[in-house]
């Protein structure tokens, strides 16, 4: 079977996992801040903190940030539904703009539309879906306008460029970045996650909120009568300042991660070159249309979504699934709309107020790209695809 996506280990990956086995600590060891560094070293952020998974990166950057009770949170319709939960996780308004047909990303004129309807914006959480990153500049100047917080949703987009050349993660249009390990994205650390910032303040919360709100006296202490002995925090001495989480990774995990990152260049290479093929492979066909295919230069590729028009081949998705499954092909479908969901229906949210996304939801399909899709493999896709829609 060929999956829609898959992760990549070898022997280095295992020996650096067993490394922690035998040797290490096996949580709170030198692995994670290693992890940490060498993240931000190479998107170019002056601070990183490594969480359990994306999800909780998203939900720490909302508390970081102070987003709460009842504030509003835009978002892309088309992302998994934990970017959206985020923003209900503190209590606050999940709310979403339309996305662009082209690039599949935030619309920047729905957002600003969406901004001038509900007047006050808490935070945008833009989505660099499938890889390719949203028009930044666009966005950053919108949220400036409304004071608000911008926080990168990245889970698909290590590794991915803005236009200037700069890596996604470097926080130079936002407040904060969130990335994500689990296995289908850029990098497997089990499952993992990751916050870039460039503000040492945010970075302190975050740090102190992925452990339950602990602070060890990183930070200025509370109780000072409590804390010193001769000018010296005690060696056993903490306080929890705040309500926090425990959100933290492991060494394990860690430790396979930047066994990970060393590959990650190769596997985006690679990436990008089984898209560039598919797009050659599908060109000219009149019911398969590849996407996103002007961000080739920027994009991770996270995600190869082809657009097939279901309704006029007289064929349903599942069954154009089911025929691909024979052919041992997987695919998915990414996204459904976080506002076509039951929870988010019950909120009132209306899928038929994002038109952009639905259409596009209608025709989308995943087919397979990873790193360790052979030639002859692709080729048996692109063969199978071909035979189906013409
Ligand atoms: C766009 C997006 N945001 C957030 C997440 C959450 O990441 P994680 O699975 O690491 O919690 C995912 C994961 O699939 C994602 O695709």
């Amino acid at each position: 079977m060929i999956p829609y996506g898959r992760h990549y280990i070898d022997e280095a990956d295992v020996a650096a996992v067993v490394a922690v086995l035998r040797h290490g600590a096996l949580t709170q060891g030198p692995r994670i801040a290693e992890f940490e560094e060498a993240v931000a070293r190479y998107v170019g952020a002056k601070y990183a903190v490594a969480v359990s998974s994306g999800t909780a990166a998203l939900h720490l950057a909302c508390l970081a940030a102070n987003v709460g009770l009842g504030d509003n949170v835009i978002t892309s319709p088309n992302t998994f539904v934990a970017t959206a939960n985020c923003a209900l996780y503190v209590g606050a308004k999940p709310q979403f703009a339309d996305i662009d047909a082209e690039t599949l990303n935030l619309d920047p004129q729905c957002l600003a539309a969406k901004c001038k309807e509900l007047k006050k914006i808490r935070a945008i959480i833009p989505v660099h879906f499938a890889g390719l990153p949203c028009d930044m500049p666009s966005i950053r100047a919108i949220a400036d306008r409304h004071g608000s917080v911008v926080i990168e949703d990245a889970a698909h987009a290590l590794g991915a460029r803005y236009p200037d050349g700069t890596r996604v993660g470097n926080c130079a249009y936002s407040h904060m970045t969130a990335f994500s390990f689990h296995p289908v994205k850029a990098i497997a650390a089990g499952e993992g996650g990751m916050i870039t910032t460039n503000d040492e303040k945010l970075y302190r919360r975050l740090l102190r909120l992925r452990s339950h709100g602990i602070n060890k006296g990183t930070d200025p202490l509370i109780r000072q009568e409590d804390a010193y002995e001769q000018g010296e925090v005690k060696r056993w001495y903490h306080e929890m300042q705040e309500i926090g989480f425990n959100y933290r990774i492991t060494d394990i995990q860690s430790a396979l991660a930047l066994s990970q990152l060393q590959k990650l260049e190769k596997f985006i290479e690679r990436r990008l070159k089984l898209a560039l093929a598919y797009d050659d492979a599908f060109a000219g066909l009149s019911k398969a249309h590849p996407t996103q295919i002007t961000g080739r230069r920027f994009s991770a590729h996270h995600l190869y979504v082809l657009q097939i028009d279901f309704d006029s081949l007289g064929l349903s998705r599942a069954k154009f699934m089911s025929a691909l499954r024979e052919e041992g092909i997987g695919t998915q479908v990414h996204y459904i709309p976080v506002v076509s969901h039951p929870y988010y229906r019950s909120l009132g949210h209306k899928p038929d107020s994002f038109p952009v996304a639905q259409k596009y939801y209608r025709q989308a399909l995943s087919i397979p790209l990873y790193y360790a899709l052979t030639d002859s493999e692709q080729a048996h896709v692109i063969a199978s695809i071909r035979r189906l829609v013409q």
